[in-house]
Formats: structure tokens, sequence, C-alpha cells
């Protein structure tokens, strides 16, 4: 009998060590620890034994089994738990070796980071960022400008009309905004002086793009309405902003010109630290024709204006050659600005 239990405890013994699944286990506790188990068999057939001493010795090798084998049995249930989650780990493990290393962090384009810093700059002295729609009415976008219809100066903005019948019939009566300036009218339609906006955003002119001019590109327009404002505010602010923008080594330059809603016009320059010139932008004091267009007495306010190219401003600060550069989405040009 003692024989018969030491075979039974050892072969369960060793097919539980073979178990590698739960569903192993669980099957050999049945087999080896359940009620019908060989074990169990056997405990069964203790009571048919004669001697006490048979008996006794019987039933301790038999406890001994039993308990060999239950514990037998829980161990390879957790090892087998364990490596049953570890495989379920490792078969979920997400493969991240593509971010390690340098990080594949976008930037914002370089337009927009001219923008944002011009927006900044005059934030910083004050002003405050406006906008307007980039379609247009005729009326803003040359009317009140003092470009009345049939005006010369229309013919140097290279206009994109949109196909649109106005309510009262009319057409040709809507544009794509050629200059940031109806945005000098929207403000001052809506806001009483003082005023001190700028507004950078996109216009559109019927160009055929080449190394200098793209058929959409942006502007930042300035405008000032206030008391007693003289071109000599025009001239301080232009140079204020030029050091705060390019550098305290930059200076700047009006060039007497002519825009219609400016008089007297003047084309600003700003100079490199080498002594040389760029053209940067129009400028002037808003003509008293456009104050009225804007709902503000001449009589009793004036102002300036300006107005320049932003994507001029991100080429020249990285020395890009094409502007087409830019809107090209190549990545071999972009990441170069990362
Ligand atoms: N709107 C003019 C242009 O697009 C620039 C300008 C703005 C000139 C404001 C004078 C005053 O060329």
């Amino acid at each position: 009998m003692i024989s018969d239990i030491t075979a039974a405890r050892d072969s369960a013994l060793a097919e539980i060590a073979g178990a590698t699944t739960p569903e192993e286990v669980a099957a050999m506790t049945t087999r080896f620890a359940g009620k019908k188990g060989e074990l169990a068999g056997l405990k069964k057939q203790l009571g048919s034994l004669e001697s006490v001493d048979e008996k006794k010795a019987a039933g301790a090798a038999i406890n001994e089994a039993i308990g060999a084998v239950d514990s037998a049995l829980d161990e390879r249930r957790a090892n087998v738990a364990m490596a049953a989650m570890a495989a379920q780990v490792e078969s979920e493990r997400l493969d991240l070796t593509e971010f390690v290393g340098k990080p594949t962090r976008g930037h914002a384009h370089l337009v927009t980071q001219a923008w944002e810093r011009l927006e900044d700059v005059f934030v910083g002295m004050g002003f405050r960022v406006a906008e307007g729609p980039e379609v247009e009415t005729d009326w803003h976008n040359f009317e009140a400008l003092n470009m009345g219809e049939g005006h010369p100066a229309r013919g140097e903005f290279d206009t994109l009309f949109v196909d649109h019948v106005g309510p009262d019939g009319s057409s040709g009566s809507t544009v794509l905004r050629t200059h940031t300036s109806p945005v000098q009218i929207r403000t001052m339609l809506t806001q009483e002086p003082p005023i001190y906006i700028v507004a950078p955003g996109r216009v559109f002119r019927r160009d055929t793009p080449d190394a200098t001019h793209m058929p959409v590109f942006h502007q930042i327009e300035g405008l000032v309405v206030d008391r007693n404002i003289s071109m000599a505010d025009l001239a301080g602010t232009i140079d204020a902003f030029t050091k705060a923008f390019f550098g305290q080594n930059w200076n700047s330059r009006l060039r007497p010109s002519y825009f219609p809603f400016t008089e007297p016009s003047a084309e600003f320059d700003i100079q490199r630290p080498d002594g040389s010139w760029i053209e940067l932008g129009g400028c002037g004091m808003v003509h008293p024709n456009v104050l009225k267009a804007g709902g503000v007495d001449p009589e009793e306010w004036s102002g300036f204006a300006f107005g320049f190219g932003i994507d001029r401003m991100a080429i020249m600060r990285h020395g890009v050659a094409d502007i087409r550069e830019m809107f090209a989405d190549d990545l071999r040009f972009t990441e170069q600005f990362s």
C-alpha cells in the first residue's frame, strides 16, 4: 500500500511539474486532488487494512502525498498564471521604437512665425490686433479708401473678383481683398477713436508666382487715429518697430510716395547693420476722405497708417532665395527650420 501511495504521488508530481498552461493545471487538479483521484481512491482503501499500525503508516503516507500534490499544484498554478500574463503583456506590447531618439515635433510655418512675432512686437508697443474678412466688398477694398470707380490706382491691384450677385442685383462688387487696408475702414466703423490697431492677414492678387510674388500672400496693416497725430508720430513708430523687431542697430527712413488713401504718403525702408537698405512697405497720414468713410471727423481726429508684406520678412529672416519654397510643402525645405 505504501509503495502504491509513493508511486501515485511521484507520478502526479512529475506530471504537475510538466504542466505549462492554466488549463492543464486545472485538469490535473481534478485528476490528482479530486474526489475521484488516485490518492482519494487509496484513502478509501485504508479501512480495509487489517493492522492498526499499517493503517496509521498508510494514513500518514497518504496525508503527506496529498499535501505534497496540493502544494505542487498551487505552485504550478501560480507559475503558469504568471507566465500566461507575461505572454499577454508581451503580445500586447506597443512598439514605440520609432519614437525613440529625435522627437518628430513639427513647427509653425515660417509665415506664421513672422506673423506672430510681428503681433508680439506691436502689442508690446500698445497696439491691439484687429481683423477683417478675406472676401471683401468693392466699397471696403477700394471706394472707402479713396479709390472710386475708375480710379487709376485700382489698376495696380490685380484684383480677383468673386462671382457674386448682390442683393441689389449688382455684380462685380465682391472681391478677394487685395490688401489689408479695408480693415482700417471696418475698424473705424466699429470703434471710436483713439484707435491703435494692427491687422495681419491674407491678401490676394492676380499674379503669376515667381521668386518674389505669390497670388496669395500676407500683409500687416497698422492704423492709428487719435488727436494731434502727425507724420513725426508715424516716423517714430516705424523706427521703434524696426529696432524692436530687427535689432537696435537697424534704422528706418521714409521716402515720398503716393497712395490714394494717405496724404502725404511714403514708402518706408529699413537699413541693415551693414548699411544696405531694403524697401519694406507703404505708409502715410490717413486721407480725410478715408476718415470720413470710416465715420471719423477729420477736423477732430488725425491718423497714420502703414502696410507691409509678411512673407518677405520671413524669407529675409531666413535667407530664403525664392518665396515659392515656403509654400511647396517640401520636407527637405521645411525641416531646415525645425
Ligand atoms: N495697402 C497698401 C498696399 O497694399 C500699403 C499701405 C497701407 C500704404 C497703408 C499706405 C498705408 O500696397
